[in-house]
């Protein structure tokens, strides 16, 4: 991906958002499902849509545009979008069943692997004119029991304070508000940064025009990203969002939880501080 190629626009991000999914499964691999599991999990998404076809009256027309717009969604490269936005949260509410510690929530389109590495106490990657409230976050991993896990991994990601990531926008310099920090001995870490404004699916492809037709609105509250990793443990994968911010209570993408809310505060310099800590379970 260019920078010029990148765009806030749906056909910009919706295509970013596209290469980073091929990418992340060139990465990761992608499950090999059996003909017994493809069978059933398939015969019964199909056999969900024809009960709602049926239960709904839904017509020759309504069919064919539902065609024509799928056609659009893919062809504008918005499907890791809307699938992130309108399904995955179910995804992640199945890994949380057997997940302890940490609640997860979904990943999302916009992570990008590889950013740079920072020590425990670190600021992220900013413009020297950064827009936005200044947020310390800090906090520490521990284990299940209680001990800190030394050298685990903050993989930190979010918007700026235009509802933009880099990556996917072009106007925002690669790796910006994106970083890997390292905790130290004690598990801790303490990273530096702005308040992410919320997040708005773009409005302007598929996925957006699906949103308007229905009434809904686009908006995702503001929020952190974050994968935290240890040696011998499992990831989690999740997103913080803050108390009495907008959109909290009616996301879009369906993912908070009241565990993932901070309640950032007001320091005497004037930004805003705000502790988590994140427990890991052994993989
Ligand atoms: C989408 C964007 C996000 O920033 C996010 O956290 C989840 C989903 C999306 O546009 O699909
Ligand atoms: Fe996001």
């Amino acid at each position: 991906m260019t920078t010029a190629e990148a765009s806030p626009t749906a056909a910009g991000s919706g295509a970013n958002a596209t290469e980073a999914f091929r990418a992340s499964t060139a990465r990761r691999g992608s499950a090999e499902a059996s003909q017994e599991r493809v069978s059933t999990v398939v015969g019964a998404l199909l056999e969900a849509v024809h009960g709602v076809i049926g239960e709904h009256d839904v017509t020759y027309p309504e069919f064919q545009a539902a065609k024509a717009w799928l056609m659009a969604l893919g062809e504008g490269g918005e499907w890791p979008l809307f699938l992130d936005v309108f399904v995955e949260h179910e995804v992640e509410a199945v890994a949380a069943r057997t997940q302890q510690g940490t609640k997860g929530s979904i990943e999302g389109p916009y992570y990008l692997p590889d950013q740079v590495r920072l020590p425990s106490v670190a600021s992220l990657p900013a413009r020297p004119d950064e827009k936005g409230d200044r947020l310390v976050f800090a906090g520490q991993v521990r284990d299940l029991d209680g001990a800190p896990l030394a050298g685990a991994e903050v993989d930190i990601w979010h918007a700026d304070a235009d509802g933009y990531y880099s990556g996917f926008a072009p106007h925002i310099p690669d790796g910006n508000l994106r970083g890997v920090v390292i905790a130290d001995d004690e598990g801790r870490f303490e990273i530096s940064t702005v308040l992410p404004a919320p997040y708005q699916i773009p409005t302007d492809g598929p996925t957006g025009k699906l949103i308007t037709a229905a009434g809904w609105h686009p908006w995702r509250p503001a929020h952190l990203h974050l994968m935290v990793r240890a040696e011998g443990h499992r990831q989690v994968t999740t997103q913080l969002y803050f108390h009495g911010g907008e959109w909290v209570d009616s996301d879009v993408a369906k993912a908070t939880k009241d565990e993932l809310i901070l309640s950032p505060e007001k320091q005497a310099d004037g930004s805003l501080r705000s502790d988590y800590d994140f427990v890991l379970e052994r993989a």
